[in-house]
C-alpha cells in the first residue's frame, strides 16, 4: 500500500477554560485515527493549538488581574498536562499567539486583499461607553423582548428560548461594567464571501467534491440557500489579538487566525524538525490535510476557512470529520449534576484514562451523531468487555506459563484457526478505523476476543493443569493463547495504546504495529511474569468523580425578602461563570463565558441552624494587617483589600464595603478573615478569602477590630 502523507488536526481549545470530558471526544477520536494511520506506515503529523485571543480571553485576564499572556501561558500548561493524561500523543501543542501565527494572518490577509476580497464596512454595535468597548452578543444583557425575562443574554432567551439581537433587549446593560451601553458605529474589515468566486468555489467544494460527511453536506446546501453573508474579521481595539496590518486599533476576529494556527502550529513543526512544510501546505500539494472538528464550527471549516485557503494561495482541506456532542446519562453536562466533568478530575480520582478511550471509541462512527457517556454502563462495559473478556484472555494463559514453563513459549502454527480467523478480521477492522466507524471496529474486535474465550474454555487450561501427563498440551494450549492475545492487543492498540505498552512490556515484544499481526512469538520466547495489566472500574470512583465535579454551593435568589434575614454579609460576592466550555465572541455557534455582573450570584446567608464545634472548627478565622485598599475599577461596590495574615502570606480579597470605608482609612488596620474558603475567581481578579463585617436592618457595614496586642496570623477560635 503507497504511504500516505497526512496533516491532522484537532479544533483548537480556547485558552480559558479548562478540559473536559466535552472535549476529550474530538481529542480521543482523533488520536486513535492518527495513531491507527501511524501503525499502517504511513507519515502522519498531528498538530494542535491554544486558541488565544478574542474579548473573552481579555476579559478573563482582567477578572483574574493577570496579562492576557500570563493566562494563555497558565492554560496553555494545564492543556498539555490534561492532553499527555489522556495519551493524547500531538506532534505538536502550541498557541495563536505566536509570531508563526502573526506572520501566516497577515500574509493571509495581505494576499485576500491582494485579490479583492476585503472591503471595510461600517458596522452599528453596542458599545460600553465605561469600559469604552464595543460589547460582544453575550456581553450584553437585558429583558428579553418577547417576554419580558429579565438578565437574558443579547443572543437568545434562556426562559422562552427566542433568539433576538442585542438591540432588540429592552433595557440593555454591559455585562463588564453594568453600564447602559450606546450604539456606535466603526469600521470593520470584510471578507467578501459573497463574491462570486467565492460562491462557485464553495459550491463545488462542498456540494461536489468528497470533502465532507453526506450531513454537513446538507447542512451547507441549507446555508447556501439563506446566502452567504461577507464574513466580518475584524474587532476594535480594546481586543486580545494580532493587529490588522495598516489597520492601527483593528485586530483580526479570533476565528480569524484560529485556523491559521493549525499551519502556525505545523510551521513550528517544520522549524523544529526540517520537515518540508510546503509540501504540505502549498497549493497543489498531494499529502492530505484533515481536521476533525465539532458539528457547532462547521460554518467555519467547511466555508470561511476553504475559502481562505483557497484565495490566499494555499491548498485546501481534504477532509472536515465533524463529530456530534457529549451527553452525559443522557442530558447536556451540568454542573449541578457533577457531569461536567474535568479532565483533570478525571485523572484525580484516579480513574484510568484508558477506560474512557475505550468506551468513548465504543460509541463513536462516522456520523455527526452525539454521544452519550452512560456512567452506569461506562462503568458495565469497561468491567465486562475490556477487564472481564479481553484482559482475561492473557490472565488465563500467564500463570500456568511463568509457574510451569518458565515463561519460554511454544512454537504455534500460523494455521491455527483461532489465529486465522483474528488475521482474517483485521483487514476489516483497519477499514473501520481509518473511516473513524470506531465502535464497529471494537464490535468486531469484541467477536474475536469472545470467541477466544470460547476457545479456551473448550481447551481447558486449568484441567489439563491438573495432570502432569498434559503438560505439553498446556504449554502448546498456553502459547497459542498468548499469541493470539497479543494479536488483538494490535487491533485494540489505536484505542488502548497504553495498555498495548503494558503488553509488549509483559509479552516481551517488539513495539507492535499493523504489520505484527503477520507475526508470531517465536519458539522458546520468553514472556515476563504476569502482573495485573488493567483495573475494573470501582462504581465508588464513579460516586467520587461526579461529587468532585458537583457545584455545592448554589446561589440563593437575594429577594428584598431574604436579605432582611442577614446577620452576616458575605463580602467577597460568589461568581461563578455560566459556561466555562467556550469562550469566544464569535458571532455563530460557541456560546462565551458569561462572567456575570458584579453582585450577582451573592450567596445569602440564612436563619443560622444549630452547629457543633467540630463545624465551627473547620472555618480558619485569622487576624489580618490591611496592608493595602483600593477602589476597583468599574465596581460599584468592591475594595481590593491586600492582607498581611503573618504566617499565611499575603492575600488578595475583594470585599463589598465600598459604601462604608474610604480605602485610605483602612490602611494598616487589623481585622479578621477567613482565611481557608475556597479561593473564588471573580471578575476582577482572585479572592483568596473573607473579610468580616457586621450589618443590620439599617445602612451600615462595620468590619470587625481585634483587642490591641493580636498581631497578623493569629488565629481566632
Ligand atoms: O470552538 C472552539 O472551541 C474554537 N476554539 C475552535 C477553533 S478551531 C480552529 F479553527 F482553530
Ligand atoms: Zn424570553
Amino acid at each position: 500500500m503507497a504511504s500516505r502523507r497526512i496533516l491532522v488536526t484537532s479544533a483548537l481549545p480556547y485558552a480559558n477554560g479548562a478540559i473536559h470530558l466535552g472535549h476529550l471526544v474530538e481529542y480521543i477520536q482523533t488520536d486513535i485515527w492518527v495513531r491507527f494511520q501511524k501503525m499502517q506506515g504511513h507519515e502522519v503529523y498531528y498538530v494542535c493549538a491554544d486558541d488565544t485571543h478574542g474579548t473573552a480571553i481579555m476579559l478573563r485576564a482582567e477578572k483574574e488581574g493577570i496579562t492576557p499572556e500570563a493566562l494563555i501561558a497558565r492554560v496553555l500548561q494545564e492543556h498539555q498536562r490534561d492532553f499527555a493524561g489522556f495519551n493524547i500523543a500531538f506532534d505538536n501543542y502550541y498557541t495563536t499567539h505566536s509570531e508563526e501565527t502573526r506572520t501566516l494572518s497577515s500574509a493571509f490577509y495581505e494576499r485576500l486583499k491582494a485579490a479583492g476580497l476585503i472591503d471595510v464596512k461600517p458596522v452599528e454595535q453596542f458599545y460600553d461607553p465605561v469600559k469604552e468597548m464595543f460589547l460582544p452578543d453575550r456581553f450584553i444583557k437585558g429583558e428579553c423582548p418577547k417576554c419580558g425575562a429579565k438578565d437574558q443574554y443579547g443572543d437568545s432567551c434562556e426562559v422562552c428560548g427566542s433568539t433576538y439581537s442585542p438591540t432588540d433587549l429592552k433595557n440593555p446593560y454591559s455585562v463588564v461594567s453594568g453600564a447602559k451601553p450606546v450604539r456606535k458605529t466603526s469600521d470593520h474589515y470584510f471578507f467578501k464571501l459573497s463574491d462570486p468566486r467565492c460562491k462557485t468555489f464553495l459550491e463545488k467544494w462542498t456540494q461536489e467534491d468528497e470533502h465532507l460527511q453526506p450531513e454537513a453536506r446538507n447542512k451547507i446546501r441549507e446555508w447556501f440557500e439563506q446566502g452567504l453573508n461577507d464574513w466580518d474579521i475584524s474587532r476594535d481595539a480594546p481586543y486580545f489579538g494580532f493587529e490588522i496590518p495598516g489597520a492601527p486599533g483593528k485586530y483580526f476576529y479570533v476565528w480569524l487566525d484560529a485556523p491559521i494556527g493549525y499551519l502556525g502550529s505545523f510551521r513550528q513543526l517544520c522549524d523544529r524538525t526540517g520537515l518540508d512544510y510546503d509540501s504540505f501546505v502549498a497549493a497543489g500539494s498531494t499529502a492530505e490535510m484533515i481536521h476533525f472538528i465539532g458539528k457547532d464550527i462547521l460554518y467555519f471549516h467547511a466555508l470561511f476557512w476553504p475559502a481562505m485557503l483557497k484565495f490566499a494561495g494555499y491548498r485546501t482541506p481534504s477532509q472536515v470529520y465533524a463529530h456530534g456532542f457529549l451527553t452525559v446519562n443522557g442530558e447536556k453536562m451540568s454542573k449541578s449534576r457533577g457531569t461536567f466533568i474535568t479532565a483533570e478530575s478525571y485523572i484525580e480520582q484516579g480513574l484510568n484514562p484508558e477506560w474512557l478511550r475505550y468506551y468513548y471509541a465504543a460509541k463513536l462512527g462516522a456520523a455527526m451523531e452525539d454521544i452519550d457517556l452512560n456512567l452506569d454502563d461506562f462503568v458495565a462495559r469497561v468491567n465486562s468487555d475490556l477487564v472481564g473478556k479481553y484482559v482475561n484472555i492473557a490472565s488465563r494463559a500467564a500463570g500456568f506459563l511463568t509457574k510451569r514453563f518458565g515463561g519460554k513459549l511454544l512454537p504455534v502454527q500460523p494455521t491455527l484457526p483461532q489465529i486465522h480467523a483474528v488475521r482474517a478480521a483485521a483487514p476489516g477492522i483497519a477499514a473501520f478505523y481509518d473511516s473513524r466507524e470506531y465502535g464497529k471496529a471494537l464490535r468486531e474486535i469484541m467477536h474475536l476476543v469472545d470467541e477466544t474465550n470460547a476457545w479456551i474454555d473448550g481447551a481447558k487450561p486449568w484441567e489439563l493443569a491438573r495432570d502432569a501427563s498434559n503438560d505439553t498440551r498446556l504449554h502448546e494450549v498456553c502459547s497459542q493463547v498468548l499469541n493470539v492475545f497479543r494479536l488483538i492487543t494490535v487491533l485494540l492498540k489505536p484505542v488502548l495504546p497504553k495498555l498495548a505498552s503494558s503488553v509488549e512490556a509483559f509479552l516481551n515484544t517488539e513495539t507492535l504495529d499493523w504489520r505484527s499481526i503477520d507475526t508470531l512469538l517465536a519458539a522458546g520466547h520468553q514472556i515476563q511474569p504476569y502482573t495485573h495489566l488493567m483495573t475494573r472500574v470501582d462504581t465508588k470512583q464513579i460516586q467520587a468523580l461526579t461529587a468532585a465535579n458537583a457545584e455545592t454551593l448554589q446561589p440563593a435568589a437575594a429577594s428584598p425578602g431574604k436579605k432582611k434575614q442577614e446577620k452576616t454579609v458575605e463580602l467577597g460576592a460568589q461568581i461563578q461563570p455560566k459556561d466555562e466550555q467556550k469562550g469566544t465572541d464569535a458571532a455563530k455557534p460557541p456560546s462565551p463565558p458569561t462572567p456575570l455582573p458584579e453582585g450577582e450570584g451573592k450567596f445569602v446567608a440564612a436563619e443560622a441552624a444549630t452547629i457543633t464545634i467540630d463545624d465551627f472548627s473547620k472555618i480558619d478565622l485569622r487576624i489580618a494587617r490591611i496592608a493595602n485598599a483600593e477602589h476597583v475599577e468599574g465596581a460599584d461596590k468592591l475594595l481590593k483589600l491586600t492582607l498581611d495574615v503573618g504566617a499565611l502570606g499575603t492575600k488578595q480579597v475583594f470585599a463589598g464595603i465600598k459604601s462604608a470605608y474610604d480605602p485610605e482609612t483602612l490602611k494598616g488596620r487589623l481585622t479578621v478573615m477567613v482565611a481557608n474558603l475556597a479561593p473564588r475567581k471573580m471578575k476582577f481578579g482572585l479572592s483568596e478569602g473573607m473579610v468580616l463585617a457586621a450589618s443590620g436592618d439599617a445602612p451600615g457595614l462595620f468590619i470587625l477590630s481585634p483587642d490591641s496586642g493580636a498581631e497578623p496570623g493569629m488565629k481566632v477560635k
